[in-house]
Order: C-alpha cells, then sequence, then structure tokens
C-alpha cells in the first residue's frame, strides 16, 4: 500500500490507497469537482442545496453586499430539522438505526429515525408548553447521551437557538454563557458518568442558575439516578413532563429561514469573555451534511462512530447534523476511552462493528501509550476509514493509528478546520495520497493561502499565517450579540484582501499539502480542547489570595499542550515554600472547580511580577520562552 516518497516534498513518506480501494469509493474525479467548485462557487453550492429538502427555494446563492456578514440561500425557507429527521420518515432511513449508545457501564440504547422523530415531536411539545419561542435562546448541559442530540433537535424544530455547553464545564463557565445568551431555558441531567464516579451536573448547574437572573425553567433528564435538589416551579424532571403529554402529538417543524440562527456555540478567544459564534439552518445544513458524506465516503451499511461529545463543534457536526441529514447510524459512547481497561473502545469496535472512526490525536496517543496488544485483543476488520481532528496530529501516532488500528488498510482524514468553519476546511478525502501530519488539501469549494503579515503568499515550506479565501456556506456568521468582534477577530487583518484569518499558522509544501503548526493567538489546546488564556486567568484572579495571573500553554506528550500559571499574590500573603506549594495546589483545584477539570493547570508558579508591555499588557512569549529555555526575542516593548 505504501508508494515510494514524492520526488518533490521534504516530508518525504506517502500513504497512497490502493487501486483497488479507490475505485470503490462513491465519489470519483474529486479534482475536477474541486476545479469546478472554485471556478464557480455559487453554481457548485446551489447544486448542493438542491439535495436537501426546502419549504421554499432561495432567490439568491451568496449576497456579498455586507462583508464580512455573507448570507447563504438568501429567502430560502429550510429547517435543518425537516432535513435530519422528519423527511426520513418518508423513506427506507425511517427504520435504520439513528443512535446506537452505550455508557461505560454498559448500558445501552438505540433509537431508529422513526423513534427519533416521535421523540424530537415530544420534546419540541414539551419546550412549547414550557414558554419556549422561536429565537430564544435555549442552554443545553446535558451528558453524552441520546437525548443530548433529542434536546438539541427539539429547539431548532420550533425555531429555537441551541447553546450547548460541554458536560465538562463547571459553574462560572456555564454561568457567562447563559448570561450572555440570556437563556430563560435550561435543559440538565442529574450527572454523568465518568471512570466508575458520576459528574454532578444539576449541582453546577444549580450553582449557575443563581447567577442567572434571566433563568426561569430548568429541565433535568433522569439519568445516573442520583439525588439531586428541585427547585419547586423552576425545576422539573423531563420524564414526567413527558409522561403527562398525549401521545399521539405532532409538533409541527417551524419554517425557518436559511439564515435564521440555528445554535450557538461558545469558544474561546483570546481576550475577554469567550465567543458565542452563530451557525444558521440552510448554509449548515449544506455544508455539514456534504462535507460528512464525501469524507467518510457514507454507505447505507456504515456504523459511524465520532468519539466527540456533542457539546462541541466536532458533535454538533459530525455527531448530529451532517450524519443525520445523512441517514446514517451513529455510535454514541458516554465513558473514558481506557475506563475500565485500555481496550474499552476497541472493543466497542469489535461489538458495534464500526466501519467508520473519528477521534482526536490526544486519544489516540493516549492509547498508544498501552500498547499493542490492547487493540490486537480485539477484532478490528469492520473499520474502513479513520479520521482525526482537533489538533496537529504528530506522525509517530499517525503511523501507530495507520498501522495497529486501521491495519494498514484504512486511509485517515486528517480534517483540519474550527469551531468558526462549521465543517471540514481542509480535509483528505479518502482517495487522496496521505502524508502523516498533514490534513493535505482544501475541500470543494474552499481557496487557502499561508501568507505572511502583509498577505503575501510564503514560499513553499514556509512558515506563515493561514488565512481562507472563500466565503463557505457552513460559517459562523458572525458573535451572539458582538457583531463588531467577529470582524475584527477574523476579518480585519486581511480586511483589504477580504479574507478569514484561522489564527494559526502552517506551512504548504511544494505539492501543496497543508502542514498546521498551531494557534499563533493566546489560545491554548489542551487534549484538543479549545481554552483561551483570559478564560484561566480570570479563573485563578477570582482567587482571594491572586492578585495577578498569566496562563501559557506549554507542549505535553499525550495533552498536545498543557496550561502552566503564574501568580502574583496578593499583599500580606504568607509566601513560604511550604504555604506556598499548599496553595498552589488549591489554585488547581480552583481553576478546575471554576471552569471544569479540563481547564486544571498543570503547575502554578508564584512570581513576584508579571512581565507586561508598558501599555500593561502580559508578555505571555516571554515568560513561554523562559519556561522552555528559548531567547524571548525583541523585548523592546518589556516595562522593565
Ligand atoms: C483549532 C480549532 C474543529 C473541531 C475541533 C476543534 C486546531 C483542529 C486540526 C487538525 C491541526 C487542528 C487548529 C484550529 N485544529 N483540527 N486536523 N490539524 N490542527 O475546533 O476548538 O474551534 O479549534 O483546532 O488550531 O484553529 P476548535
Amino acid at each position: 500500500m505504501k508508494t515510494p516518497p514524492s520526488t518533490a516534498a521534504s516530508h518525504d513518506e506517502v500513504f497512497a490507497p490502493s487501486a483497488e480501494f479507490v475505485k470503490k469509493i462513491q465519489l470519483q474525479n474529486p479534482e475536477a469537482i474541486y476545479q469546478r467548485s472554485i471556478e464557480d462557487p455559487e453554481a457548485f453550492w446551489e447544486a448542493e442545496a438542491e439535495k436537501l429538502e426546502w419549504f421554499q427555494k432561495w432567490d439568491r446563492v451568496l449576497d456579498q453586499s455586507d462583508r464580512p456578514f455573507f448570507k447563504w440561500f438568501v429567502g430560502g425557507k429550510m429547517n435543518i430539522v425537516q432535513n435530519a429527521v422528519d423527511r426520513h420518515q418518508h423513506t427506507a432511513v425511517k427504520n435504520k438505526i439513528a443512535y446506537l449508545w452505550e455508557n461505560e457501564k454498559g448500558e445501552t440504547r438505540q433509537y431508529t429515525y422513526a423513534q427519533l422523530f416521535d421523540s424530537v415531536n415530544r420534546w419540541a411539545t414539551l419546550l412549547k408548553e414550557k414558554g419556549a419561542r422561536k429565537g430564544e435562546v435555549i442552554t443545553i448541559y446535558m451528558p453524552l447521551t441520546p437525548e443530548l442530540p433529542i434536546a438539541m433537535l427539539a429547539c431548532a424544530k420550533i425555531g429555537a437557538i441551541h447553546s450547548v455547553v460541554y458536560g465538562g464545564f463547571s459553574t462560572e463557565a456555564l454561568a457567562t454563557r447563559m448570561q450572555d445568551a440570556k437563556s430563560k431555558i435550561l435543559i440538565t441531567g442529574d450527572g454523568g458518568w465518568r471512570r466508575g464516579k458520576t459528574v454532578d451536573l444539576k449541582d453546577i448547574a444549580d450553582g449557575a442558575m443563581e447567577k442567572c437572573p434571566d433563568l426561569k425553567t430548568c429541565l433535568t433528564l433522569r439519568h445516573t439516578q442520583q439525588k439531586v435538589k428541585m427547585k419547586p416551579g423552576r425545576d422539573f424532571w423531563i420524564d414526567e413532563l413527558l409522561a403527562n403529554l398525549r401521545n399521539d402529538l405532532e409538533c409541527a417543524t417551524e419554517p425557518t429561514s436559511s439564515e435564521d440562527p440555528l445554535f450557538i456555540l461558545y469558544t474561546s478567544g483570546t481576550t475577554g469573555k469567550p465567543k458565542g459564534l452563530v451557525h444558521t439552518h440552510g448554509g449548515y445544513a449544506v455544508y455539514t451534511s456534504l462535507t460528512h458524506r464525501t469524507v467518510f465516503d457514507l454507505r447505507d451499511d456504515d456504523k459511524y462512530w465520532c468519539t466527540a461529545d456533542p457539546g462541541w463543534i466536532t458533535g454538533h457536526s459530525y455527531n448530529v447534523y451532517g450524519p443525520l441529514i445523512n441517514g446514517a447510524t451513529i455510535f454514541l459512547y458516554e465513558g473514558a476511552p481506557n475506563f475500565p481497561e485500555p481496550d474499552r473502545w476497541w472493543q466497542l469496535v469489535e461489538k458495534y462493528k464500526i466501519s467508520l472512526f473519528y477521534t482526536s490525536p490526544t486519544a489516540i496517543r493516549g492509547l498508544m501509550r498501552f500498547g499493542d496488544a490492547w487493540p490486537q485483543k480485539h477484532d478490528l476488520t469492520s473499520l474502513r476509514i479513520l479520521g482525526s481532528v482537533g489538533e496537529p496530529i504528530n506522525p509517530e501516532a499517525w503511523k501507530w493509528y495507520y498501522n495497529v488500528i486501521g491495519q494498514r488498510k484504512c486511509p485517515i482524514m486528517d480534517t483540519w478546520w474550527q469551531t468558526e468553519t462549521g465543517g471540514f476546511m481542509i480535509t483528505p478525502l479518502p482517495s487522496t495520497p496521505l502524508k502523516p501530519g498533514s490534513a493535505t488539501k482544501p475541500f470543494f469549494g474552499q481557496k487557502i493561502a499561508v501568507v505572511d503579515e502583509h498577505g503575501t503568499e510564503t514560499a513553499p515550506e514556509q512558515e506563515g499565517m493561514l488565512v481562507l479565501k472563500n466565503p463557505s456556506p457552513g460559517f459562523a456568521r458572525t458573535i451572539w450579540g458582538d457583531p463588531d468582534r467577529y470582524r475584527e477577530t477574523y476579518w480585519k487583518t486581511f480586511a483589504k484582501q477580504g479574507w478569514y484569518q484561522t489564527g494559526d499558522s502552517a506551512r504548504i509544501d511544494r505539492d501543496g499539502y497543508a502542514w498546521i503548526i498551531g494557534r499563533m493567538d493566546d489560545v491554548i489546546k489542551v487534549s484538543g480542547y479549545r481554552l483561551g488564556t483570559a478564560e484561566i486567568e480570570s479563573a485563578l484572579v477570582s482567587h482571594p489570595q491572586v492578585s495577578e495571573a498569566a496562563a501559557i500553554g506549554l507542549p505535553h506528550e499525550l495533552k498536545g499542550q498543557a496550561i502552566h500559571a503564574f501568580v502574583v499574590l496578593r499583599h500580606g500573603v504568607n509566601s513560604s515554600p511550604e504555604l506556598t506549594g499548599e496553595l498552589m495546589e488549591k489554585l488547581r483545584e480552583h481553576v478546575a472547580h471554576e471552569l471544569g477539570p479540563i481547564a486544571k493547570p498543570e503547575q502554578v508558579q508564584v512570581l513576584d511580577v508579571l512581565p507586561k508591555t508598558r501599555s500593561g499588557k502580559i508578555m505571555r512569549r516571554v515568560l513561554k520562552a523562559r519556561a522552555l529555555g528559548q531567547d524571548p526575542g525583541d523585548v523592546s516593548t518589556l516595562e522593565e
């Protein structure tokens, strides 16, 4: 299967799929399709949109008059739920399984598309009964159960906007997101399972609701059966409410406009509070379904498993909307990859005969550490295509994934994208010759470049800023309540050229393959999760003994990056070494408590002062260089 190295590339190893494999791929001649897609993007996207069901057709494919606030399929009416659930009721997909679910305790559930339709109807009716209206934001903070997608779909069905907050986040993170969206309704659960313990979602939600005056109603899923507090008049059990609904209810799907918001998803930025990126019904439906079925060469009998929590964009696009629109069978798993044993995932691949498997480099590195014997205990021959997302995959992990998990017959789709882009932007297709560590080439309709600060393309192999040149239907339209921030953050650097600034640095090699290096801003990627230095720092200074804080990301073997924090203590805080050690431990716990376990710093260190510019900005790169024993570069703006 391995072909000789390409002569031009400096990254010399190429893994090309066999001719036999390529012959079976449904989408033939992708190069020609790509050419067409960039020569006439509007015609290309129009043809794709026609494959979906619309209540009313659009007047215009793309409206660029208010750049960078692009509008797609203007004048069209479509609800993504009509495409993801309703329309399947009239085809053979109706009796196909939509969701297979299992958790670490071995509990299982499944939903056919018909059952999914029924549940979404009932949940949507319940939401309406509780006063939910089109256009309002409903926050969802739930365990990884099939009810999480059901809750999302129920919101979308009635034209409400969902804002899912990942169940691994904690009080403060949940509260800020609910406040920003002014949510009146929260959908949560009693708890979730993780490594034999419960995550106390309702307790955390209680704390967050205290800080949210707009919040009036909390709907709770019974899942772990743990004891929780229920506040009369505010908190309700979903099963009890559902039991009181009539059985034959059918809630009409709201005929939303293409550009009506479907969801907000908060993500970390460089400064300030997290940004609520707004995605819409029409373009997002077109983009997620097309990327999903072409990149995974989706077939009717596929069993697809994306290990991401639906609470992240990967889950939204590729555990809910994309695959449901495509009528896929989706497996969801609630639990850690290595609990109770390091072969838990491989055992599930075997049991459910998973054919498409999509996960993150951090998970692969973590499992690789336990050795080959664990996966080798299982029959993994059902696998056909593998995927990776979240951060660059190091060639060593790539090869282990390829050789040991995919047994040299499954290409790896290293998909580069962001919460902002809604779907894959740079990705191989199953026929693409692969280079371990490269996300390869832009998807249909996309044009990319690596440029210097003036917008001049760098020479092949030279590092620069990654920009996206074309508007794309799946893109976030704005930041919730803050369009100026959207323009400033993404579109200002290259306003003249009209390009989107990704925030990533990258290289393009002589074969035109893209190699992502990492974030250039103060976003830290811990195990593929995106965290902003600002959030971590504000959690630290919320502690009574801390006056100032700085957080940086340093390389970590398993997590990719780990958080290192520096604090300046308040006057009068005893800083003897023993006490400081204890306090540092407390501060790590404090951050985990405020934001969630994923944000827990690896290390907290005390400094007398933080390096700052004369204008008072913390110079994180100086801290980083010092920690890595490197030259901090230009420090002429340093205060002292
Ligand atoms: C950032 C976006 C997109 C879903 C999950 C992350 C990094 C993402 C890759 C990849 C190298 C990657 C980038 C990007 N990233 N995928 N295949 N190779 N880097 O979404 O949390 O919005 O983070 O993740 O740095 O900018 P996100």
